[in-house]
Order: C-alpha cells, then structure tokens, then sequence
C-alpha cells in the first residue's frame, strides 16, 4: 500500500495546530501556534480570546505544517480534525476549516475525539522507534488541563486496519489534575500555566512538609451495578486545591504572593533562578508536598486499576504527562509492578495535530469517515 498522508488538525483549547503524519507512524510535521501569550494576563484560557487566536492562527499553521512536511493540500490523502471534547467556540473554528477544506479538496474527512488522540500520541512515536509489538489491552491515563481519565484500550484485530475500544474506567469527578496544577499556580502568585512552573519548583522543596490527604473515591462500574461488577476508579482534585488554600490563609502567606505576583508579571519569560528568588522555603515546601500528593494518588491509582484489569501495558499521556515526578514515579512503580509504562515525548504530551492524524489513520483504512453534516461536540465521550 502506498504511504497515506493524513493532515491533522486540533483547535479544542488553546493551541492552534496541525500536522502531516504518514501512515500513522511517522510525523512528518507538527506545527503549533501557541496562545500563551494572550491568556497569560488572565492566569488561565479565556474562551473567547481561544476562539478569535484559532481564527487568526488556523491558515498559517496549516500552510506550516504542509510546507514543513513537504506537501500541497492535493497530495495529502485526508484530513482529520478534533471532533471535541473542548471550547464550543475553539472547536468551531477547526472543525469548519477542515470541512471546508475537505470539501473544496474533495478529500475525505474524519473526526478525531481529543482524548483519543493523546493516547494515539503515544502508538505514533512507538511504531516511529520501531516498537510494533506492543500488547494489549493497554490502561491509559489521559492526564491534561482538562481530563483526568483512565481507558482500557484495545485493538478489535491485530492489522492496523482494525476499529479501536475504549472502556472508561475512572476519571476525576471534579477538577483535573492539571488543573489543580493551573489554580495552584494561580493562587500561589506563580502565573499560568502552572504544571511547568512547579514541575521545576517541587524538586527544591520538602514533599513531606505538609500532609495533604488525597481524595479516597472507589465504586462500583456504573454501568454494571452488579455485586461482581469491576471498580471504577474515580480521582478528585478539588479538595487539594482548597487545602492549599487554606494552608496559604492559616499561615498568612498572602502578602508574599502578592509581592511574587507583582515581581514575576514584570519579567516577560522568568528563568528558573527568578521563581526561586522569589520563592521562600515555606512556599517550596508547599508545591513540593501539593505535587507529591498529586503524583502518589496519580500514579497509586492507575497501579489499583492495572491489578484489577491486567493490562499489558501502561500509557500515561496528557499534558501532565510531561511532568517529571510523574514520568519518574511511574517508572519505578510500573517496573516493581512488572508492567511496562510508554509515555509521549514532552511536545506530544501537550496539544498537538500529529494525534490526531495518528488516531485517524486507522479510521482512514477502515473508510471510517464523518458525515458532511457533523459538528463539534464540546461534550464528546470517548469509549
Ligand atoms: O494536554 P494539554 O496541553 O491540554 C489539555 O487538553 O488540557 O494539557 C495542558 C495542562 C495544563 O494544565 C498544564 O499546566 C499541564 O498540562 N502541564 C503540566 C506540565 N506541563 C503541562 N503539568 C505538570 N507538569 C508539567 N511539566
Ligand atoms: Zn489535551
């Protein structure tokens, strides 16, 4: 078979982007334009600023990602776009470029579910090592800004050709873990986004400073209320948020993050020497602890799901993927628990395009593909 080119396209939060993957396993693309910058003032994604960004951002990177992978839009075989879940307004805008493209291109069209493609993000770059005897069914954590999700993944046949199954088994009931990461950040004068900035934080202070107690949460598979029905392995991350909160208060920190606040939004990119300048030992001794009990109940977790359903291997992706500690944890854990543990590379831990062309590929050799008429769907269930 000849070499399938599929463009990716991904505008579900706040990074415009696109991608040309061949044949689901090499990227030979990836273009993103990043919209920090303008939601950085607010300490957080304003949705109506997403959208007006993807507007501006979709036809450069798009042309970006052709020229980088030495493509036209008419040698490209497909085009594939992130369905949801995600902004309404943000999926909106790549969704109808894409069918537009399709359309005016005559090419065919499929519609990619963003949590999908980051566990396809990690198949990607396998099969681009040359890693094609992976195992099944895999246990993915998909761990981002916005999810917190625990799949069983599986593969209906052993050719690519083949349709792809997600079981949900767990996902957080309120905030997400990167989430709390952000409102961490947020609330400690630290700016956004937060998972980074504590990531390089937390190794210089004490994680066992402060006891915060992870949220407990395990029932029953709601699906199948029945005695012998498996758990389901639920997070919650709201309530460390406000055990930060109140640590902050009861220690009369708020002043010193005020001042931090007002010294950091001066610096355009603060280095790392410039958080820990202004960083006293209570306050690193606060992240450490906040991201140590984050990755224990991450990681703790996922291992309690795995013992439950016997995976072959473990996926952890997601932007929270890129978080050292957690990578690190895993590691030691899943290789005492003798389970091997794949990760994204930290650029394709993040949003990005090349997922979701990589999550279309066997939807395209299975003729998989949308309706004209969809749209977006903020709301979309994987599985
Ligand atoms: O996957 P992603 O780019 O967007 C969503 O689908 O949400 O994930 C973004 C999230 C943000 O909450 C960000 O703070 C977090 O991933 N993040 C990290 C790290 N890098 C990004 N969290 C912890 N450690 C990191 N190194
Ligand atoms: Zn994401």
């Amino acid at each position: 078979m000849p070499p399938v080119h599929i463009l990716g396209i991904e505008s579900s939060c706040d990074e415009t982007a696109a991608a040309v993957v061949r044949s689901g396993e090499f990227t030979a693309s990836s273009a993103i334009f990043s919209q920090l910058a303008t939601h950085q003032p607010y300490g957080g994604v304003v949705p109506e600023l997403a959208s007006r960004e993807h507007l501006r951002g979709i036809v450069p990177v798009v042309r970006q990602a052709l020229k980088d992978a030495a493509q036209t839009p008419e040698s490209i075989d497909a085009i594939a776009v992130t369905r949801g879940p995600g902004l309404a307004g943000a999926l909106l805008v790549g969704v109808s470029y894409a069918k537009a493209l399709a359309f005016a291109l005559e090419k065919p069209l499929i519609a990619v579910n963003h949590l999908e493609g980051h566990i396809h993000a990690v198949l990607l770059e396998e099969r681009q090592r040359g890693n094609r005897d992976l195992n099944f069914p895999v246990l993915a954590l998909v761990v981002s800004g916005g999810h917190t999700h625990l799949y069983l993944c599986e593969r209906a046949g052993p050719q690519e050709a083949a349709a792809w199954r997600y079981r949900l088994v767990g996902r957080t009931r309120d905030d997400a873990a990167g989430e709390a990461y952000d409102k961490v950040a947020k609330l400690l004068g630290l700016g956004y986004p937060g998972g980074p900035v504590i990531d390089r934080l937390a190794p210089h202070g004490d994680a066992t400073a402060v006891n915060f107690t992870p949220a407990q949460i395990k029932g029953k598979d709601r699906s199948a209320a029945k005695e012998s029905a498996p758990t389901f392995f639920d997070f919650s991350f709201s309530g460390i948020k406000t055990a930060v909160l109140r640590h902050v208060e009861l220690n009369q920190m708020q002043a010193a993050i005020l001042k931090r606040h007002m010294s950091l939004s001066e610096k355009a990119k603060p280095a790392l020497e410039d958080y820990l300048a202004v960083c006293d030992k209570q306050t690193l001794d606060l992240i450490a602890s906040f991201q140590h009990t984050v990755v224990e109940d991450l990681v703790g977790k996922t291992l309690r799901a795995a013992e439950e359903f016997q995976p072959a291997a473990l996926f952890v992706t997601g932007g929270v993927a890129a978080n050292s500690e957690l990578r690190r944890c895993f590691e030691e854990r899943s290789a005492r628990a003798g389970l091997p543990v794949f990760f994204p590379s930290c650029p394709l831990s993040t949003d990005n395009a090349a997922m979701i062309a990589a999550a279309a590929y066997p939807r395209f050799l299975l003729k998989d593909f949308a309706d004209p008429q969809f749209s977006a769907e903020p709301s979309m269930a994987l599985g």
